[in-house]
Protein backbone atom coordinates (compact mmCIF):
# COMPACT_ATOMS: atom_id res chain seq x y z
CA UNK A 1 0.00 0.00 0.00
CA UNK A 2 1.54 3.45 -0.84
CA UNK A 3 0.86 6.45 1.49
CA UNK A 4 0.43 10.07 -0.45
CA UNK A 5 1.12 13.11 1.95
CA UNK A 6 -1.37 15.41 0.58
CA UNK A 7 -0.77 18.10 3.14
CA UNK A 8 2.70 18.75 2.03
CA UNK A 9 2.02 19.09 -1.32
CA UNK A 10 -1.03 21.76 -0.33
CA UNK A 11 1.08 23.33 2.06
CA UNK A 12 3.60 23.97 -1.22
CA UNK A 13 1.03 24.85 -3.11
CA UNK A 14 -0.42 27.63 -0.84
CA UNK A 15 2.82 29.74 -0.85
CA UNK A 16 2.08 32.96 -2.14
CA UNK A 17 4.40 33.42 -5.28
CA UNK A 18 7.69 35.64 -4.96
CA UNK A 19 8.49 34.68 -8.28
CA UNK A 20 9.58 36.20 -11.90
CA UNK A 21 7.03 38.81 -12.35
CA UNK A 22 4.49 38.81 -15.28
CA UNK A 23 4.92 34.86 -15.21
CA UNK A 24 2.36 33.47 -18.09
CA UNK A 25 3.16 29.58 -17.51
CA UNK A 26 5.43 27.18 -19.13
CA UNK A 27 6.00 27.83 -22.67
CA UNK A 28 8.35 24.75 -23.96
CA UNK A 29 10.34 22.04 -22.90
CA UNK A 30 13.92 21.32 -25.19
CA UNK A 31 15.21 17.78 -25.30
CA UNK A 32 18.30 16.96 -26.68
CA UNK A 33 17.84 13.94 -28.98
CA UNK A 34 20.33 11.91 -30.98
CA UNK A 35 18.43 12.76 -34.45
CA UNK A 36 16.32 15.93 -34.08
CA UNK A 37 14.82 14.60 -37.66
CA UNK A 38 13.54 10.99 -36.34
CA UNK A 39 12.28 12.52 -33.34
CA UNK A 40 10.16 15.43 -35.10
CA UNK A 41 8.70 12.74 -37.82
CA UNK A 42 7.46 10.39 -34.86
CA UNK A 43 6.09 13.47 -32.40
CA UNK A 44 4.42 14.61 -36.05
CA UNK A 45 2.89 11.44 -37.31
CA UNK A 46 2.17 9.87 -34.16
CA UNK A 47 1.34 12.75 -32.25
CA UNK A 48 0.08 14.89 -35.17
CA UNK A 49 2.61 17.54 -33.79
CA UNK A 50 2.74 20.41 -35.58
CA UNK A 51 6.23 22.10 -37.25
CA UNK A 52 6.43 25.47 -36.06
CA UNK A 53 10.33 26.07 -37.32
CA UNK A 54 13.47 24.31 -37.92
CA UNK A 55 16.85 25.20 -38.11
CA UNK A 56 20.04 23.20 -39.51
CA UNK A 57 23.45 24.41 -39.10
CA UNK A 58 26.69 23.67 -40.91
CA UNK A 59 29.92 22.27 -38.85
CA UNK A 60 31.32 25.85 -39.54
CA UNK A 61 31.40 28.25 -37.94
CA UNK A 62 32.00 26.22 -34.92
CA UNK A 63 30.28 26.79 -31.32
CA UNK A 64 33.55 27.98 -30.00
CA UNK A 65 33.78 30.25 -33.15
CA UNK A 66 30.15 31.70 -32.29
CA UNK A 67 31.06 32.40 -28.44
CA UNK A 68 28.77 29.51 -27.10
CA UNK A 69 31.53 27.37 -25.34
CA UNK A 70 31.52 29.79 -22.75
CA UNK A 71 27.89 31.18 -23.14
CA UNK A 72 26.36 27.29 -23.08
CA UNK A 73 29.14 25.46 -21.99
CA UNK A 74 29.64 23.41 -24.85
CA UNK A 75 32.90 21.89 -26.78
CA UNK A 76 34.43 24.58 -28.78
CA UNK A 77 34.17 22.23 -31.89
CA UNK A 78 30.80 21.45 -31.10
CA UNK A 79 28.08 22.75 -33.38
CA UNK A 80 24.31 22.52 -33.08
CA UNK A 81 23.20 20.57 -36.53
CA UNK A 82 19.70 20.59 -36.19
CA UNK A 83 16.88 22.31 -34.17
CA UNK A 84 12.88 21.47 -34.81
CA UNK A 85 10.38 23.40 -32.61
CA UNK A 86 6.84 21.28 -32.71
CA UNK A 87 3.81 22.35 -32.08
CA UNK A 88 2.11 19.77 -29.48
CA UNK A 89 -1.46 20.89 -28.98
CA UNK A 90 -3.45 24.14 -29.87
CA UNK A 91 -2.86 26.50 -26.38
CA UNK A 92 -1.76 29.87 -27.42
CA UNK A 93 1.79 30.35 -26.47
CA UNK A 94 2.20 26.90 -24.97
CA UNK A 95 2.70 23.03 -25.41
CA UNK A 96 5.86 23.19 -27.32
CA UNK A 97 8.58 20.99 -27.48
CA UNK A 98 12.08 21.86 -28.69
CA UNK A 99 14.26 19.14 -30.15
CA UNK A 100 17.84 19.64 -30.37
CA UNK A 101 20.71 17.71 -31.91
CA UNK A 102 24.09 18.28 -30.79
CA UNK A 103 27.15 17.50 -32.54
CA UNK A 104 29.66 16.81 -29.94
CA UNK A 105 33.22 15.67 -29.36
CA UNK A 106 32.57 15.60 -25.61
CA UNK A 107 28.81 14.82 -25.70
CA UNK A 108 27.36 12.31 -23.01
CA UNK A 109 26.21 9.42 -24.37
CA UNK A 110 23.30 7.45 -22.12
CA UNK A 111 24.86 4.06 -21.34
CA UNK A 112 21.41 2.57 -23.02
CA UNK A 113 19.68 3.29 -26.24
CA UNK A 114 18.15 6.52 -23.26
CA UNK A 115 18.30 7.48 -19.96
CA UNK A 116 16.95 5.31 -17.11
CA UNK A 117 14.08 6.81 -15.89
CA UNK A 118 15.98 7.23 -12.64
CA UNK A 119 18.61 9.45 -14.13
CA UNK A 120 19.66 12.79 -13.25
CA UNK A 121 18.87 15.08 -16.56
CA UNK A 122 16.51 12.38 -17.81
CA UNK A 123 12.92 13.88 -19.19
CA UNK A 124 9.87 12.71 -20.57
CA UNK A 125 6.45 14.31 -22.03
CA UNK A 126 3.21 13.63 -21.83
CA UNK A 127 0.08 14.06 -23.48
CA UNK A 128 -3.53 14.09 -22.41
CA UNK A 129 -6.35 11.95 -24.51
CA UNK A 130 -9.64 11.57 -24.10
CA UNK A 131 -10.03 7.52 -24.63
CA UNK A 132 -6.96 6.07 -23.60
CA UNK A 133 -7.98 2.02 -24.54
CA UNK A 134 -8.72 3.66 -27.79
CA UNK A 135 -5.43 4.82 -27.56
CA UNK A 136 -3.39 1.93 -26.26
CA UNK A 137 -5.45 -0.02 -29.54
CA UNK A 138 -4.38 2.51 -31.94
CA UNK A 139 -0.55 2.46 -30.76
CA UNK A 140 -0.74 -1.44 -31.25
CA UNK A 141 -1.78 -1.55 -34.54
CA UNK A 142 -0.45 1.08 -36.22
CA UNK A 143 2.43 3.10 -34.46
CA UNK A 144 4.51 -0.07 -32.89
CA UNK A 145 4.88 -2.29 -36.03
CA UNK A 146 6.05 1.06 -38.25
CA UNK A 147 8.12 2.58 -35.35
CA UNK A 148 11.21 0.06 -34.55
CA UNK A 149 12.17 0.67 -31.22
CA UNK A 150 8.83 1.34 -29.54
CA UNK A 151 6.85 -0.55 -27.27
CA UNK A 152 4.61 0.03 -24.23
CA UNK A 153 6.04 0.06 -20.73
CA UNK A 154 2.54 -0.41 -18.62
CA UNK A 155 0.14 -2.45 -20.39
CA UNK A 156 -3.01 -2.47 -19.32
CA UNK A 157 -2.34 1.31 -18.06
CA UNK A 158 -2.54 2.30 -14.41
CA UNK A 159 -4.96 4.36 -12.61
CA UNK A 160 -3.85 6.94 -10.16
CA UNK A 161 -6.28 8.98 -7.76
CA UNK A 162 -4.72 12.19 -8.45
CA UNK A 163 -6.70 15.82 -8.08
CA UNK A 164 -9.82 14.34 -7.09
CA UNK A 165 -10.00 12.46 -10.12
CA UNK A 166 -8.36 9.29 -11.46
CA UNK A 167 -5.65 9.11 -13.73
CA UNK A 168 -5.19 6.62 -16.09
CA UNK A 169 -1.33 6.34 -17.70
CA UNK A 170 0.93 4.25 -19.57
CA UNK A 171 3.85 5.00 -21.41
CA UNK A 172 5.36 4.73 -24.94
CA UNK A 173 8.87 4.10 -25.83
CA UNK A 174 9.76 6.38 -28.37
CA UNK A 175 12.35 4.96 -31.64
CA UNK A 176 15.35 7.25 -29.44
CA UNK A 177 13.94 5.70 -26.86
CA UNK A 178 12.79 8.57 -24.74
CA UNK A 179 9.18 7.33 -22.63
CA UNK A 180 6.52 9.27 -24.05
CA UNK A 181 3.77 9.18 -21.15
CA UNK A 182 -0.36 8.84 -22.25
CA UNK A 183 -2.68 10.54 -19.62
CA UNK A 184 -6.49 10.35 -19.70
CA UNK A 185 -8.09 12.26 -16.96
CA UNK A 186 -11.37 10.76 -15.75
CA UNK A 187 -13.43 14.41 -15.36
CA UNK A 188 -11.19 16.82 -17.16
CA UNK A 189 -11.26 14.86 -20.48
CA UNK A 190 -15.00 15.87 -20.53
CA UNK A 191 -13.27 19.68 -20.67
CA UNK A 192 -11.61 20.15 -23.64
CA UNK A 193 -11.97 19.13 -27.17
CA UNK A 194 -8.98 16.91 -29.47
CA UNK A 195 -6.72 18.84 -31.47
CA UNK A 196 -7.86 19.92 -34.67
CA UNK A 197 -6.16 17.60 -36.83
CA UNK A 198 -8.53 14.65 -35.32
CA UNK A 199 -11.83 16.47 -35.34
CA UNK A 200 -13.75 16.38 -38.07
CA UNK A 201 -14.96 19.51 -39.37
CA UNK A 202 -19.15 19.74 -39.10
CA UNK A 203 -19.43 20.98 -42.86
CA UNK A 204 -21.09 24.73 -42.85
CA UNK A 205 -25.17 24.88 -42.74
CA UNK A 206 -25.24 25.89 -45.94
CA UNK A 207 -23.40 23.21 -47.99
CA UNK A 208 -25.52 21.19 -49.85
CA UNK A 209 -28.51 23.47 -49.53
CA UNK A 210 -29.92 25.99 -52.57
CA UNK A 211 -28.41 29.25 -53.46
CA UNK A 212 -31.80 30.82 -52.92
CA UNK A 213 -31.24 30.06 -49.02
CA UNK A 214 -27.78 32.31 -49.02
CA UNK A 215 -28.10 35.21 -47.51
CA UNK A 216 -27.90 38.96 -49.69
CA UNK A 217 -26.05 40.06 -50.66
CA UNK A 218 -23.37 37.47 -51.09
CA UNK A 219 -20.52 36.85 -52.77
CA UNK A 220 -20.53 33.33 -54.88
CA UNK A 221 -17.57 31.56 -57.48
CA UNK A 222 -19.48 29.32 -59.86
CA UNK A 223 -17.06 26.08 -59.69
CA UNK A 224 -18.21 24.63 -63.20
CA UNK A 225 -16.94 28.10 -64.56
CA UNK A 226 -14.39 28.38 -62.30
CA UNK A 227 -12.60 24.93 -63.56
CA UNK A 228 -13.14 25.91 -66.88
CA UNK A 229 -11.26 29.36 -66.85
CA UNK A 230 -8.73 27.35 -64.62
CA UNK A 231 -8.04 24.74 -66.97
CA UNK A 232 -7.81 27.31 -70.24
CA UNK A 233 -5.25 29.47 -68.64
CA UNK A 234 -3.48 26.20 -66.78
CA UNK A 235 -3.24 24.68 -70.77
CA UNK A 236 -2.52 28.00 -72.43
CA UNK A 237 0.29 28.93 -69.51
CA UNK A 238 1.53 25.85 -68.86
CA UNK A 239 1.91 24.58 -72.09
CA UNK A 240 4.35 27.63 -72.94
CA UNK A 241 6.69 26.62 -70.23
CA UNK A 242 5.35 29.76 -68.35
CA UNK A 243 4.68 30.11 -64.51
CA UNK A 244 1.62 30.69 -63.56
CA UNK A 245 1.85 32.79 -60.50
CA UNK A 246 -1.80 33.32 -59.04
CA UNK A 247 -2.99 36.64 -57.75
CA UNK A 248 -5.70 36.48 -54.87
CA UNK A 249 -5.76 40.82 -54.33
CA UNK A 250 -8.96 40.61 -55.18
CA UNK A 251 -10.46 37.59 -53.53
CA UNK A 252 -8.24 37.04 -50.35
CA UNK A 253 -9.25 34.07 -49.74
CA UNK A 254 -6.54 31.16 -49.15
CA UNK A 255 -9.10 28.33 -49.69
CA UNK A 256 -10.16 29.66 -52.74
CA UNK A 257 -6.10 30.02 -53.90
CA UNK A 258 -5.65 26.60 -52.87
CA UNK A 259 -8.54 25.78 -55.34
CA UNK A 260 -6.50 27.55 -57.68
CA UNK A 261 -3.13 26.42 -57.28
CA UNK A 262 -3.91 22.41 -57.09
CA UNK A 263 -6.02 22.53 -59.93
CA UNK A 264 -3.95 25.25 -62.08
CA UNK A 265 -0.24 23.85 -61.53
CA UNK A 266 1.04 26.95 -60.95
CA UNK A 267 3.57 27.81 -58.21
CA UNK A 268 3.53 30.49 -55.97
CA UNK A 269 0.18 33.14 -55.07
CA UNK A 270 0.45 37.18 -55.23
CA UNK A 271 -0.67 39.45 -52.81
CA UNK A 272 -0.12 43.31 -52.38
CA UNK A 273 0.21 43.84 -48.69
CA UNK A 274 1.94 42.44 -45.82
CA UNK A 275 -1.11 41.50 -43.63
CA UNK A 276 -2.64 39.85 -46.65
CA UNK A 277 0.45 37.93 -47.09
CA UNK A 278 0.92 36.71 -42.94
CA UNK A 279 -2.81 35.64 -43.01
CA UNK A 280 -1.95 33.66 -46.31
CA UNK A 281 0.62 32.35 -44.90
CA UNK A 282 -1.19 31.49 -41.36
CA UNK A 283 -4.12 29.59 -43.89
CA UNK A 284 -1.04 27.25 -44.96
CA UNK A 285 0.44 28.45 -48.26
CA UNK A 286 3.91 28.45 -48.59
CA UNK A 287 5.22 30.36 -52.01
CA UNK A 288 4.54 34.31 -51.87
CA UNK A 289 5.35 37.03 -54.12
CA UNK A 290 4.58 40.29 -52.23
CA UNK A 291 4.54 42.95 -55.46
CA UNK A 292 4.50 45.70 -53.36
CA UNK A 293 7.21 47.94 -51.77
CA UNK A 294 6.52 48.85 -47.68
CA UNK A 295 8.05 51.68 -45.99
CA UNK A 296 7.70 51.09 -42.30
CA UNK A 297 9.50 49.61 -39.91
CA UNK A 298 7.19 47.41 -38.42
CA UNK A 299 6.57 46.19 -42.04
CA UNK A 300 10.00 45.40 -42.84
CA UNK A 301 10.45 43.36 -39.59
CA UNK A 302 7.16 41.93 -40.23
CA UNK A 303 8.82 40.83 -43.70
CA UNK A 304 11.61 39.07 -42.22
CA UNK A 305 9.58 36.91 -39.97
CA UNK A 306 7.27 36.15 -42.43
CA UNK A 307 10.25 35.09 -44.52
CA UNK A 308 11.09 32.31 -41.31
CA UNK A 309 7.48 31.54 -41.98
CA UNK A 310 7.52 30.07 -45.54
CA UNK A 311 9.05 27.87 -48.00
CA UNK A 312 9.41 30.69 -50.31
CA UNK A 313 9.27 34.73 -49.65
CA UNK A 314 9.52 36.84 -53.15
CA UNK A 315 9.43 40.97 -52.54
CA UNK A 316 9.60 43.79 -55.45
CA UNK A 317 12.07 45.92 -54.74
CA UNK A 318 12.13 49.64 -56.51
CA UNK A 319 14.18 52.05 -54.52
CA UNK A 320 17.93 51.35 -53.02
CA UNK A 321 16.97 52.29 -49.61
CA UNK A 322 14.36 50.23 -49.73
CA UNK A 323 16.96 47.34 -50.39
CA UNK A 324 19.25 48.19 -47.36
CA UNK A 325 16.56 48.23 -45.17
CA UNK A 326 15.19 44.80 -46.20
CA UNK A 327 18.45 43.62 -45.63
CA UNK A 328 18.78 45.10 -42.18
CA UNK A 329 15.91 43.81 -41.54
CA UNK A 330 16.53 40.52 -42.33
CA UNK A 331 20.40 40.31 -40.59
CA UNK A 332 18.87 41.69 -37.58
CA UNK A 333 18.42 37.96 -36.59
CA UNK A 334 20.92 35.59 -35.43
CA UNK A 335 19.35 33.09 -37.80
CA UNK A 336 18.75 34.82 -41.14
CA UNK A 337 15.80 33.80 -43.67
CA UNK A 338 16.55 35.05 -47.00
CA UNK A 339 14.05 36.59 -49.30
CA UNK A 340 14.45 36.87 -52.75
CA UNK A 341 14.20 39.84 -54.50
CA UNK A 342 12.59 40.98 -57.80
CA UNK A 343 13.51 43.92 -59.05
CA UNK A 344 10.34 45.97 -60.42
CA UNK A 345 10.98 48.25 -63.16
CA UNK A 346 8.29 50.84 -64.79
CA UNK A 347 7.29 49.15 -67.88
CA UNK A 348 5.23 52.63 -68.98
CA UNK A 349 2.25 51.43 -66.25
CA UNK A 350 3.95 54.93 -64.27
CA UNK A 351 3.00 53.12 -60.73
CA UNK A 352 5.89 51.64 -58.70
CA UNK A 353 8.97 50.33 -60.87
CA UNK A 354 12.61 52.01 -62.08
CA UNK A 355 13.71 52.45 -65.21
CA UNK A 356 16.30 50.12 -66.84
CA UNK A 357 19.46 52.05 -65.30
CA UNK A 358 18.31 52.21 -61.80
CA UNK A 359 17.51 48.46 -62.14
CA UNK A 360 21.03 47.21 -62.69
CA UNK A 361 21.93 49.26 -59.90
CA UNK A 362 19.69 47.40 -57.54
CA UNK A 363 20.23 44.55 -59.11
CA UNK A 364 24.44 44.87 -58.49
CA UNK A 365 23.51 45.48 -55.19
CA UNK A 366 21.49 43.01 -54.16
CA UNK A 367 23.74 40.35 -55.77
CA UNK A 368 26.56 42.21 -53.05
CA UNK A 369 24.19 41.30 -50.40
CA UNK A 370 23.42 37.73 -51.67
CA UNK A 371 27.51 37.11 -51.55
CA UNK A 372 27.91 39.02 -48.44
CA UNK A 373 25.21 37.63 -46.17
CA UNK A 374 22.79 36.19 -48.07
CA UNK A 375 19.88 38.22 -46.27
CA UNK A 376 18.11 38.89 -49.81
CA UNK A 377 18.91 36.84 -52.69
CA UNK A 378 18.29 38.46 -56.46
CA UNK A 379 16.21 36.20 -57.84
CA UNK A 380 15.16 38.33 -60.94
CA UNK A 381 12.75 41.35 -62.52
CA UNK A 382 9.20 42.06 -62.76
CA UNK A 383 7.01 44.66 -63.91
CA UNK A 384 3.45 45.05 -64.18
CA UNK A 385 1.74 46.53 -67.29
CA UNK A 386 -1.50 47.47 -65.25
CA UNK A 387 -2.06 50.37 -67.81
CA UNK A 388 -3.20 47.92 -70.71
CA UNK A 389 -6.02 46.10 -68.74
CA UNK A 390 -8.71 47.55 -71.21
CA UNK A 391 -7.07 48.39 -74.27
CA UNK A 392 -8.97 47.34 -77.44
CA UNK A 393 -7.07 44.16 -78.32
CA UNK A 394 -4.70 45.40 -80.94
CA UNK A 395 -3.63 48.47 -78.92
CA UNK A 396 -2.89 46.13 -75.88
CA UNK A 397 -0.87 43.59 -77.76
CA UNK A 398 1.52 46.57 -79.25
CA UNK A 399 1.61 47.93 -74.94
CA UNK A 400 2.33 44.58 -73.99
CA UNK A 401 5.46 44.43 -76.19
CA UNK A 402 6.45 47.47 -75.59
CA UNK A 403 6.50 46.71 -71.64
CA UNK A 404 8.30 43.50 -71.81
CA UNK A 405 10.86 45.22 -74.16
CA UNK A 406 11.62 47.18 -71.20
CA UNK A 407 11.63 43.65 -69.52
CA UNK A 408 13.49 42.09 -72.17
CA UNK A 409 16.43 44.65 -72.38
CA UNK A 410 16.96 44.80 -68.08
CA UNK A 411 17.37 41.46 -68.45
CA UNK A 412 20.32 42.12 -70.99
CA UNK A 413 21.90 44.48 -68.85
CA UNK A 414 21.64 42.25 -66.13
CA UNK A 415 23.00 39.03 -67.47
CA UNK A 416 25.67 41.59 -69.36
CA UNK A 417 27.40 42.42 -66.39
CA UNK A 418 27.57 38.50 -64.86
CA UNK A 419 24.19 38.31 -63.04
CA UNK A 420 21.53 35.41 -63.85
CA UNK A 421 18.22 36.92 -64.37
CA UNK A 422 16.58 33.71 -63.60
CA UNK A 423 12.31 35.19 -63.28
CA UNK A 424 11.41 37.84 -65.35
CA UNK A 425 7.62 38.01 -64.37
CA UNK A 426 4.39 40.11 -64.87
CA UNK A 427 1.72 39.97 -66.91
CA UNK A 428 -2.12 40.00 -65.69
CA UNK A 429 -5.03 38.31 -66.56
CA UNK A 430 -5.72 41.03 -69.22
CA UNK A 431 -2.90 40.39 -71.36
CA UNK A 432 -1.66 37.03 -70.50
CA UNK A 433 -2.48 35.63 -74.47
CA UNK A 434 -0.47 38.85 -75.27
CA UNK A 435 2.33 37.75 -72.65
CA UNK A 436 2.27 34.39 -73.86
CA UNK A 437 2.97 35.38 -77.35
CA UNK A 438 5.87 37.99 -76.40
CA UNK A 439 7.75 35.00 -75.03
CA UNK A 440 9.27 37.32 -72.55
CA UNK A 441 8.29 36.28 -69.41
CA UNK A 442 9.05 33.94 -67.10
CA UNK A 443 6.28 33.90 -64.82
CA UNK A 444 2.61 35.19 -65.76
CA UNK A 445 0.91 37.17 -62.59
CA UNK A 446 -3.01 36.15 -63.32
CA UNK A 447 -5.91 35.63 -61.00
CA UNK A 448 -8.91 37.59 -62.31
CA UNK A 449 -9.37 35.79 -65.17
CA UNK A 450 -9.93 32.91 -63.31
CA UNK A 451 -12.30 34.53 -60.88
CA UNK A 452 -13.91 36.37 -64.49
CA UNK A 453 -15.87 39.25 -64.04
CA UNK A 454 -17.64 41.62 -66.74
CA UNK A 455 -14.08 43.99 -66.82
CA UNK A 456 -11.89 40.70 -67.64
CA UNK A 457 -14.80 39.35 -69.73
CA UNK A 458 -15.96 42.17 -72.14
CA UNK A 459 -13.64 45.08 -71.27
CA UNK A 460 -9.89 42.99 -71.50
CA UNK A 461 -12.50 40.71 -74.07
CA UNK A 462 -11.55 36.96 -72.81
CA UNK A 463 -15.09 36.00 -74.05
CA UNK A 464 -12.83 35.65 -77.29
CA UNK A 465 -10.91 33.00 -75.42
CA UNK A 466 -13.39 30.90 -74.25
CA UNK A 467 -13.20 32.32 -70.21
CA UNK A 468 -16.86 32.27 -68.66
CA UNK A 469 -17.99 34.54 -66.07
CA UNK A 470 -17.86 32.71 -62.77
CA UNK A 471 -17.96 35.43 -59.79
CA UNK A 472 -21.48 36.58 -59.00
CA UNK A 473 -23.57 38.65 -56.07
CA UNK A 474 -26.79 37.38 -55.20
CA UNK A 475 -28.85 40.34 -54.01
CA UNK A 476 -32.85 40.51 -52.98
CA UNK A 477 -35.02 42.87 -54.37
CA UNK A 478 -36.12 44.74 -51.34
CA UNK A 479 -38.41 47.88 -52.38
CA UNK A 480 -40.26 48.07 -55.46
CA UNK A 481 -43.10 51.26 -56.16
CA UNK A 482 -46.68 50.54 -56.25
CA UNK A 483 -46.17 51.35 -60.14
CA UNK A 484 -43.49 49.19 -60.88
CA UNK A 485 -41.35 51.97 -62.37
CA UNK A 486 -38.33 50.34 -60.67
CA UNK A 487 -36.88 47.22 -58.07
CA UNK A 488 -34.47 48.49 -55.68
CA UNK A 489 -31.71 46.00 -54.61
CA UNK A 490 -29.74 44.97 -51.23
CA UNK A 491 -25.97 44.63 -52.98
CA UNK A 492 -24.58 48.36 -53.38
CA UNK A 493 -21.27 49.37 -54.05
CA UNK A 494 -20.37 47.67 -50.88
CA UNK A 495 -21.08 44.28 -51.64
CA UNK A 496 -20.13 44.93 -55.65
CA UNK A 497 -16.91 47.30 -55.16
CA UNK A 498 -17.78 49.49 -58.09
CA UNK A 499 -14.68 50.51 -60.37
CA UNK A 500 -14.92 52.78 -63.55
CA UNK A 501 -12.76 50.17 -65.60
CA UNK A 502 -15.66 47.48 -65.04
CA UNK A 503 -18.48 49.66 -64.82
CA UNK A 504 -22.19 48.88 -63.22
CA UNK A 505 -22.81 44.86 -62.48
CA UNK A 506 -25.30 43.51 -64.82
CA UNK A 507 -28.01 40.49 -63.99
CA UNK A 508 -27.08 36.96 -64.77
CA UNK A 509 -30.22 35.65 -65.91
CA UNK A 510 -33.21 38.86 -65.83
CA UNK A 511 -32.25 40.45 -69.13
CA UNK A 512 -35.27 42.81 -68.09
CA UNK A 513 -33.51 44.04 -65.07
CA UNK A 514 -31.24 47.18 -65.98
CA UNK A 515 -28.87 48.44 -63.18
CA UNK A 516 -28.75 52.14 -63.44
CA UNK A 517 -27.11 53.02 -60.08
CA UNK A 518 -25.56 51.83 -57.13
CA UNK A 519 -25.34 53.43 -53.89
CA UNK A 520 -23.94 52.12 -50.78
CA UNK A 521 -26.42 49.54 -49.94
CA UNK A 522 -28.56 49.67 -53.02
CA UNK A 523 -29.04 48.60 -56.14
CA UNK A 524 -31.00 50.51 -58.42
CA UNK A 525 -32.93 48.70 -61.47
CA UNK A 526 -34.84 49.85 -64.06
CA UNK A 527 -37.42 47.54 -65.55
CA UNK A 528 -37.28 46.85 -69.36
CA UNK A 529 -39.60 45.55 -71.65
CA UNK A 530 -38.77 41.91 -72.57
CA UNK A 531 -38.66 42.71 -76.47
CA UNK A 532 -38.22 46.44 -76.99
CA UNK A 533 -41.47 46.55 -79.54
CA UNK A 534 -43.53 44.94 -76.35
CA UNK A 535 -45.30 48.43 -75.54
CA UNK A 536 -47.06 46.33 -72.63
CA UNK A 537 -44.62 45.96 -70.35
CA UNK A 538 -47.65 45.01 -67.14
CA UNK A 539 -46.85 41.65 -67.40
CA UNK A 540 -43.29 41.43 -67.49
CA UNK A 541 -43.35 43.83 -63.88
CA UNK A 542 -45.69 41.41 -61.89
CA UNK A 543 -42.97 38.58 -62.45
CA UNK A 544 -40.44 40.92 -60.44
CA UNK A 545 -41.55 41.07 -56.72
CA UNK A 546 -40.08 42.36 -53.68
CA UNK A 547 -38.27 38.95 -52.27
CA UNK A 548 -36.73 37.93 -55.52
CA UNK A 549 -33.12 36.34 -55.33
CA UNK A 550 -31.21 37.91 -58.92
CA UNK A 551 -27.62 36.94 -59.38
CA UNK A 552 -25.46 40.05 -60.55
CA UNK A 553 -21.91 39.97 -61.84
CA UNK A 554 -20.15 42.27 -60.52
CA UNK A 555 -18.14 44.95 -63.22
CA UNK A 556 -14.81 44.19 -61.29
CA UNK A 557 -14.19 42.07 -58.26
CA UNK A 558 -10.75 43.57 -57.74
CA UNK A 559 -12.68 44.75 -54.02
CA UNK A 560 -14.90 41.57 -53.52
CA UNK A 561 -12.69 39.75 -51.21
CA UNK A 562 -12.36 42.68 -49.05
CA UNK A 563 -16.02 43.75 -49.06
CA UNK A 564 -16.91 40.01 -48.33
CA UNK A 565 -16.27 37.82 -45.11
CA UNK A 566 -17.05 34.55 -47.40
CA UNK A 567 -17.34 33.17 -50.69
CA UNK A 568 -20.01 30.93 -51.50
CA UNK A 569 -18.84 28.39 -54.10
CA UNK A 570 -21.60 26.76 -56.05
CA UNK A 571 -22.09 24.45 -58.73
CA UNK A 572 -25.07 25.03 -60.38
CA UNK A 573 -27.79 26.46 -58.14
CA UNK A 574 -26.11 24.24 -55.13
CA UNK A 575 -23.74 25.95 -52.39
CA UNK A 576 -20.78 23.00 -52.81
CA UNK A 577 -18.45 25.11 -50.46
CA UNK A 578 -17.95 27.95 -47.93
CA UNK A 579 -14.54 29.63 -47.54
CA UNK A 580 -13.74 32.64 -45.41
CA UNK A 581 -11.67 35.55 -46.88
CA UNK A 582 -9.46 37.45 -44.85
CA UNK A 583 -11.34 40.87 -45.44
CA UNK A 584 -11.20 41.43 -41.66
CA UNK A 585 -7.14 41.88 -41.71
CA UNK A 586 -5.97 43.66 -45.22
CA UNK A 587 -3.74 46.22 -43.31
C1 LIG B 1 1.25 43.48 -59.33
C2 LIG B 1 0.09 42.91 -60.07
N1 LIG B 1 0.31 41.89 -60.92
C3 LIG B 1 -0.69 41.34 -61.62
C4 LIG B 1 -1.97 41.82 -61.52
C5 LIG B 1 -3.03 41.19 -62.38
O1 LIG B 1 -3.97 40.52 -61.64
P1 LIG B 1 -5.27 39.91 -62.33
O2 LIG B 1 -4.86 38.81 -63.19
O3 LIG B 1 -6.09 39.47 -61.19
O4 LIG B 1 -5.91 41.03 -63.09
C6 LIG B 1 -2.24 42.87 -60.64
C7 LIG B 1 -3.60 43.40 -60.54
O5 LIG B 1 -3.90 44.42 -60.00
C8 LIG B 1 -1.18 43.44 -59.91
O6 LIG B 1 -1.39 44.46 -59.05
Amino acid sequence: MEIDTPLLNHNRLKTKGTGIPTNMGLDHLGIVVPNAQQAADFLMEVFDAELDWEIKREPNPTAGERGWSSIFGVHPDSYLAHVIMLKCGENPLTQYVEIFEWNSPDQNKPLGAWHKMSDIGNSYISFTVKDINKVVAHIKENVIPKWQGTRFIQDPPMDFPLRGEVCTSTFLVSPWGMWIELTCWSQSKNLGQVIKAQRQDEPHHLIGCSIDTLPTPSFLIDLDNLDHNIKQMRSRIGSAGINWLVTCKAHKCPDLAKYILERGGGQGVLLLTVTEAEQFAAAGINDIYLANEVACFDELKRISLLAKKIKRLRVAVDNEVYLEELAAAVKQWEITTPIEVLVELNVNHNRCGVDIDEALKLAKRVRQIELESKALIFAGITGYEGHIAILPPEEKKHQTILSHGILEEAKKRIEEIGIDVKIISGGGSCNYIDCIETGILTEIQAGGGAICDILYFEKANLKEHGHKISSFVLTQIISMPKDKSRAIGNAGFKALGWHPFGGLPKTRDKKTLKIIGLSAEHTKFEILPSNANDENVSNLNDSIKRGDKIMLIPGYTDAMGFLHRRIYGIRGDVVETVWDTVSEKTW
